[in-house]
């Protein structure tokens, strides 16, 4: 097998790096200016000269000098180069042109990943670049990150640090894909003809999700959910992220990303660093679904936390959508007690148990019991919790507060303010400044007495306001602007702490849904409640935009009652729960309102699920059919071990009677033999996959779960 990552020299003498992946090879190397310039990524070929060289790319061209034509890996801003820059910086005398020399590579081999440093200097001012590539073979995915470092004995500005800029080969038709929504319509697909010029996708509200997450895919020419070349890219950061699309007059095609510049600068004091955001991409010539289940094998094995990722996530149930904020001993008791004939394994009590937290307006900050609703604290409901045989949640809202509580009494300073302006209230709720080590503690000492003084086994942690009026006047000099990037690492360190102490405790991330999901926290924590919206239809659509970037195994849904917010449809319970199983599952519903028969059903759905929770929350996902393009949509899952595969068919509305299809399946074995659910003689896996199982359905909203299991 060839290596991972290989030094090789060009017949001239100059260095140049191949990074193989198991389908793919990424190569890079000096030109004959000393430029580090991206020359191939794309399928392996056969020979290493098959790539071309750096250095051969270079033509002439009026009003442009080489620099200018050539595609940089690591472009830094000052001279003669136009487009998205990686590096933007100031210099202690006011200069602000950076200059990069290659100064030494370095391969280092840990277990059976190899990593790739490169350094680059700048020719006269202290400051080094570390650029590092990590191929990781088996997902055909390469992580890049830089670190840059003050050598010197003055400060340096740094207004621009991006991880990386991928470039891309020349094809006339790319298609971007991206996603988009808003608060209860999350990840929703969007498709553009790439033209010159560029894309942008940003966040400058503090945390990437809602209108757009650090994700993008290129398909070229043509490119579909199975066939086709695809590159796809995300960002492992959930502040302020920037990621822009740019296609050049000649037609080159680059991405460029990470930490957003806007309002950004970090100062850079003598001997210090400042490592970036990693941010991680791919190639594969399977087309859109492929890409999908290359980033969900990588997010299993290298992203979700370590301690907890190979355990199936529990069946949760969620009291916000029964109780809102109207807990209370006795209704959470009284729920518990109908969750637990279901077979609810975790037991999550939402907002409302703190303070005076009648509203959304007061008690955010104040994190004691409220003990007009657990007179007795929270110890005898977690105790009836348990002896129910089920784990008990709570949840937390660490970053906010509200005007009206001791600690804002105590500590205006603080939230995010500046001086003779308004403060813009969400929720009348404040943004706490995480960037301060005050803060941090504050909350590391709350959240740890809750999990130290009470058997709490995940804790819901959500975040409904945005980052506004982002004044730190206290900051140490020329540090306010940090805020962007210290807030979030300062959730990653607190997160990382009270895991260290908490081994066992699961963490679900939410803001108001899907307003914070991305690779970055993701590395935290086991689920994402990726939306407010249940509506299970429109969950569809919501899943299909999810997976383009994101494991089924951290979706989180829950199956609750229609409400007005969702489009006042009515579903079955079936239905509802076959949108709510593709990933992991929860229930939220009034279930004490439940009649004896839909308890019934749902004690079965939850049986059913828990013998195929691996399947759903661990296995490769194919997306058969698109709600996008039809009445009829399907998901395929295949278990990782290939032994079960499950499909699921949802109907939207029948027209002119029944709807009869033959599904054709993927991912299976075809010299394999397969039992299918409700087809009495066995199916090779080939003929599952080119002929299909057959599928009738009448009516409106209906859907079918298919279960598939391997024989021989
Ligand atoms: C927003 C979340 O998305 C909801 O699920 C719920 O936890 C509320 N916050 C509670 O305030």
């Amino acid at each position: 097998m060839l290596p991972a990552i290989e030094r090789l020299s060009t017949a001239e003498g100059r260095p140049f790096w191949v990074l193989r992946t198991r389908q793919t090879a990424y190569v890079f190397g000096l030109d004959d200016r000393g430029y580090l310039q991206h020359v191939y990524w794309g399928a392996q070929l056969v020979l290493d000269s098959d790539y071309g060289f750096p250095g051969e790319s270079h033509v002439w061209r009026a009003f442009e000098r080489p620099k200018a034509l050539t595609t940089e890996e690591f472009p830094a801003w000052g001279d003669l180069n136009f487009g998205e820059p990686c590096l933007k910086a100031t210099f202690s005398d006011s200069v602000r042109c950076v200059l990069l020399e290659f100064v030494d590579s370095r391969i280092e081999q840990e277990g059976d990943r190899a990593r790739l440093t490169i350094t680059l200097k700048d020719p006269y001012y202290p400051l080094r670049v570390h650029l590092t590539y990590s191929p990781i073979p088996e997902y055909d995915l390469i992580e890049r990150g830089v670190t840059i470092e003050n050598t010197g004995d003055m400060p340096i500005t740094v207004e621009r640090i991006m991880t990386a800029a991928w470039n891309f080969p020349n094809h006339d038709l790319y298609r971007l894909r991206t996603l988009s929504g808003s608060w209860a319509s999350e990840f929703q697909i969007q498709d553009v003809d790439l033209a010159m010029g560029k894309q942008v996708i940003e966040r400058r509200r503090g945390a990437a999700g809602f209108d757009s997450y650090p994700w993008f895919a290129l398909g070229a020419d043509g490119a579909d959910e199975r066939h086709g070349e695809v590159w796809f890219g995300a960002l492992a950061f959930g502040g302020n992220f920037k990621i822009v699309t740019e296609r050049n007059g000649f037609g080159d095609v680059a991405v460029t990303g990470g930490i957003n510049d806007f309002d950004f600068a970090w100062r850079l004091d003598a001997g210090e660093r400042f490592t970036a955001p990693t941010f991680v991409a791919g190639f594969t010539e399977a087309g859109f679904g492929e890409a999908s289940r290359l980033q969900h094998g990588y997010q299993i094995d290298y992203v979700v936390p370590r301690q907890t990722a190979h355990d199936l996530r529990p069946v949760v149930y969620n009291s916000w959508y029964a109780t809102a904020r109207e807990v209370s001993e006795a209704n959470q008791i009284q729920i518990a007690e109908r969750a637990a004939q279901l077979g609810v394994e975790m037991f999550v009590m939402d907002d409302g148990w703190f303070s005076t937290r009648t509203d959304p307006r007061s008690g955010l900050g104040d994190w004691n019991v409220d003990l007009r609703k657990f007179p007795n604290g929270l110890e005898p409901l977690i105790r009836r919790v348990n002896e129910l045989g089920m784990k008990f949640g709570l949840w937390v809202e660490p970053e906010m507060v509200n005007p009206n509580t001791e600690l804002y009494k105590a500590h205006p300073e603080w939230v995010y303010h500046f001086p003779n302006r308004p403060f813009s209230e969400g929720r009348n709720q404040l943004v706490l400044n995480f960037a301060r080590e005050d803060v941090q503690a504050f909350a590391y000492d709350f959240l740890d007495e809750l999990l130290t003084e009470n058997n709490i086994a995940y804790f819901k942690w959500d975040m409904n306001w945005h980052f506004s009026e982002v004044g730190w006047l206290d900051a140490p000099a020329g540090r306010d602007r940090e805020m962007w990037v210290r807030h979030t690492q300062g959730i990653y360190d607190l997160l990382a702490k009270l895991r260290a102490r908490h081994p066992h405790v699961i963490i679900e991330t939410c803001s108001g849904g899907g307003g914070r999901i991305d690779l970055g926290i993701m590395a935290y924590s086991e689920m994402f409640w990726t939306s407010d919206n249940t509506d299970p239809y429109d969950d569809l659509f919501m899943f299909e935009g999810f997976t383009q970037a994101f494991a089924p195994l951290t979706r989180f849904r829950l199956v609750t009652d229609p409400d007005e917010m969702n489009n006042e449809r009515k579903f079955s319970l079936e239905y509802r729960f076959h949108v709510a199983m593709m990933g992991a599952l929860g229930v939220g519903a009034d279930i004490p309102r439940w009649s004896d028969s839909q308890m019934d059903e749902a004690k079965r759905l939850i049986a059913t699920y828990k013998e195929i929770a691996e399947t759903l929350q661990f296995g490769r996902v194919y997306r058969l059919l698109s709600p996008r393009d039809g009445s009829l949509s399907a998901v395929q899952f295949v278990s990782r071990a290939g032994h079960e595969s499950v499909v699921f068919a949802f109907l939207h509305a029948s027209r002119f009677g029944m709807q009869r299809v033959r599904l054709r399946l993927q991912g299976l074995d075809p010299d394999a033999t397969y039992q299918v659910d409700g087809i009495e003689a066995p199916m090779s896996g080939q003929a599952l996959m080119k002929r299909g199982i057959p599928v009738a359905m009448i009516g409106d909203y209906v859907s079918r779960m298919i279960r598939i299991r391997r024989l021989l």
